[in-house]
């Protein structure tokens, strides 16, 4: 089996596609560079766009869609994604769109999600190497102990998750809808997993009690309020804007925290001169074009999971079919429960 990424996948695209720069390609793709031009120099689009051309040819001829998270690289996200979100609006999609294939742009339980939604498609994901620190920080079992210690809570899971953890809970939420999944649960205590830090950004916003797993998302812990702190000294007009998988204190420093796609809607709508987008980094590159007057400063952080996806391991899965997706029907109907439950609740 030729590992996604590795020299053997290239050689093996290589022989297969045209994956020479040119003039050509580069006018074949000037719509898409016209998108990222304030993030990609001219001499990186000319070698990104032979892969954009064929991925974006070859989609149509094997029936697939590109659903790409916000944190994927602007190459993905304007060069080749049908349908960009976050991951309720990611997983809404799923189950609407037409086509028979689905690739995911986006991390391991992403991908699981679509499949657990559209169990008569063919998801793949370019790389199931791309996981995620949550979504590996509990177990069915761990969501089994923490029942038998909280008896009658529910159990609200983040889709952080794989399928066993979302098939032995009550209910999916995001981070955008966490605060209303919290609020709509029929008691007065509730179970919160993975991510303790969503759970306590949440609890400051509701009148439930949260008991919450001790996950993290190993990008957003990284951020300190200190250093927020420091931003403001120097930029005091500088809008801060925090992701809730952050610390509470990161999000306390904040002017605004909302989902991926809350955040990018922030900047949209109140285009700040300058703003501070505390996730991952690939979100102000996605939006660099469409807000030329706001100035993205630093700090930001990169998810390794995420940045495991790339243009050619996309042209790979499209021209391979791997690695496809594949989730027990039995868990998939438990776990599908559990999300569709959130979705009914929009
Ligand atoms: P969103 O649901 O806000 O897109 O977040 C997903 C995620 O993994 C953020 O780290
Ligand atoms: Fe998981 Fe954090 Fe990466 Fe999001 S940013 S996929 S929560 S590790």
């Amino acid at each position: 089996m030729i590992i996604p990424g590795s020299p053997e996948m290239k050689s093996q695209l290589e022989a297969v596609f045209d994956l020479e720069c040119s003039t050509a390609m580069f006018k074949e793709t000037s719509l898409q560079y016209s998108r990222v031009d304030r993030v990609i120099p001219e001499v990186e689009w000319m070698k990104r766009a032979p892969y954009v051309y064929a991925i974006n040819k070859l989609k149509k001829e094997k029936d697939a869609v590109i659903l790409a998270h916000n944190y994927m690289t602007p190459d993905i996200y304007h060069g080749v994604a049908d349908i960009v979100g976050d991951s309720l609006q990611l997983a809404i999609e799923a189950t609407r769109v037409k086509q028979s294939v689905i690739i995911q742009g986006g991390v391991h339980f992403m991908a699981e999600t679509s499949k657990i939604l559209s169990p008569e498609k063919t998801v793949i994901i370019p790389d199931s190497r791309a996981g995620c620190s949550l979504a590996e920080s509990i177990t069915a079992n761990d969501v089994a102990k923490m029942r038998e210690k909280y008896p009658g809570a529910p159990v609200v899971s983040y889709v952080n998750t794989t399928a066993e953890v979302k098939a032995a809970s009550d209910i999916c939420c995001t981070s955008s809808n966490a605060v209303e999944v919290i609020n709509s649960m029929d008691s007065d205590l509730v179970i919160m997993t993975p991510d303790g830090h969503l759970a306590q950004n949440v609890a400051k916003q509701t009148n439930k009690k949260i008991v919450y797993w001790e996950g993290a998302c190993e990008v957003h812990i990284e951020f300190k309020a200190d250093e927020l702190r420091e931003y403001r000294k120097y930029e005091p007009d500088a809008v801060i804007i925090a992701h809730p998988e952050c610390p509470t204190d990161v999000v306390d420093e904040a002017d605004f925290s909302g989902s991926t796609s809350g955040m990018i809607d922030f900047v949209r709508k109140n285009k700040p001169e300058k703003v501070l987008l505390i996730t991952e980094c690939s979100m102000g590159s996605n939006i660099a074009d469409e807000v030329p007057e706001v100035n993205f400063l630093g700090p930001c952080n990169l998810c390794p999971h995420m940045q495991r996806i790339t243009l050619e391991k996309i042209l790979w899965s499209l021209h391979t079919g791997n690695e496809e997706v594949i989730v027990d029907e039995e868990l998939a109907f438990k776990a599908r429960q559990s999300v569709q439950r959130m979705i009914d609740l929009k």
